[in-house]
């Protein structure tokens, strides 16, 4: 039961001739979310076809749920939602989902109950009866995610969940995609909405050109926590603050790399018992669209050390040592 819900060495696949995907490590643990991320032609949707058996590979290896790629057994166990969908106009949301319910295998006193619960978490309880021919593109993609969320399964595969989704549309995605977890399910979602997977993956690959270009851990991928104060009216000896982390100059900022977020309130406190004015206090940290534009555009700016880019970044140099005195950030 703890295989790993996704693992690939190497999973390649040319289209003839084409290169759609170079070289795939992937690797989804049990009740993980993880976001495969790239541009436009990356190998995004060649990866899950690939993961399904809806294309055959062309090197490289690969299990979903413990089971070689293609494999029937595992493939019962799999939600997924295509990135390009239409279900049959002439069809009831209910029947559509009674349809996927028993190609599915779902137990015939199961499926009804299943299919309300579907119907409700995607927010289409009174459209049950209404055909599909008639509903909005959101709306057929709220019924794809409740197709790919029927019977509870252990990997849920969703291609682009939100492309047609309004906000709010989109905010309940990510409530869908929680209780998926909560409920033991591992999620692969892709998605060119970064701030989604950045608030919803527990790790994230980005591809580019058919190959992992950066993967980690969004700790890893985004960096060490910041802080960035605004401050005026310092001493020179700014002693007191080397116990929160290393002090440098950003642009007048006063920078403190790594730093305990947690230990925030307690540094504005202490810069406020030195004698200094507080004007800004800025959280910073990397955002995962940087990141992305970073990695893709060109080589060299990156991730944080702990992060697997490739190609690897140039070290990052060290923070200069804290000055003697009072740095160029503080205006008295
Ligand atoms: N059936 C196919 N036949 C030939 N080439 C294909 C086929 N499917 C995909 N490709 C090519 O493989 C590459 C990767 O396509 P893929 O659909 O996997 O990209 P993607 O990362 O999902 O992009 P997008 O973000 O636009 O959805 C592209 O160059 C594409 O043209
Ligand atoms: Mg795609």
């Amino acid at each position: 039961m703890n295989d790993p819900a996704i693992e690939t060495r190497g999973l390649r696949k040319a289209y003839d001739g084409v290169l759609a995907l170079a070289s795939l490590d992937l690797r989804v643990g049990p009740g993980e979310v993880v976001g495969l991320l790239g541009p436009n032609g990356a190998g995004k949707t060649t990866a899950v076809k690939l993961l399904l058996g809806l294309v055959r590979k062309s090197g490289g290896e690969g299990t979903v749920l413990g089971r070689p790629l293609g494999d029937r057994g595992a493939r019962s166990r799999i939600g997924y939602l295509p990135e390009l969908f239409r279900y049959q106009a002439w069809l009831t949301a209910d029947e559509v989902l009674h349809l996927h319910a028993g190609l599915a295998g779902l137990p015939g006193s199961r499926r009804g109950p299943e299919i309300v619960r579907v119907l409700g978490l995607v927010g289409l309880a009174d459209r049950a009866h209404d055909r599909v021919g008639g509903f909005s593109k959101g709306m057929q993609q709220r019924l794809g995610l409740a197709v790919a969320l029927l019977g509870d399964p252990a990997l849920v595969i969703l291609d682009e969940p939100t492309s047609a989704l309004d906000p709010v549309g989109r905010d309940d995605v990510r409530a869908i995609i929680r209780d998926a977890r909560a409920r033991g399910s591992a999620v692969l979602l892709n998605s060119h909405l970064l701030g989604e997977v950045e608030r919803l993956c527990d790790r994230a690959v980005i591809v580019n050109k058919g190959s992992v270009v950066a993967s980690g851990t969004l700790g890893e991928l985004l960096g060490e926590s910041t802080v960035r104060l605004r401050v005026t009216g310092m001493p020179a000896d700014l002693t007191p603050l080397h116990a929160f982390g290393p002090l440098t100059d950003e642009d007048g900022w006063l920078v403190i790399r790594p730093v305990d977020p947690e230990r925030i309130p307690d540094l504005v406190a202490a810069v406020v018992a030195m004698g200094g004015r507080v004007h800004a206090v800025d959280p910073a940290r990397r955002t995962l669209e940087e990141l992305f534009l970073d990695v893709v555009r060109g080589p060299g700016a990156g991730a944080s050390p702990g992060a697997l880019v490739y190609p690897a970044p140039p070290a990052r140099p060290m923070p200069p040592p804290p000055p003697a005195a009072g740095g160029p950030w503080v205006t008295r």
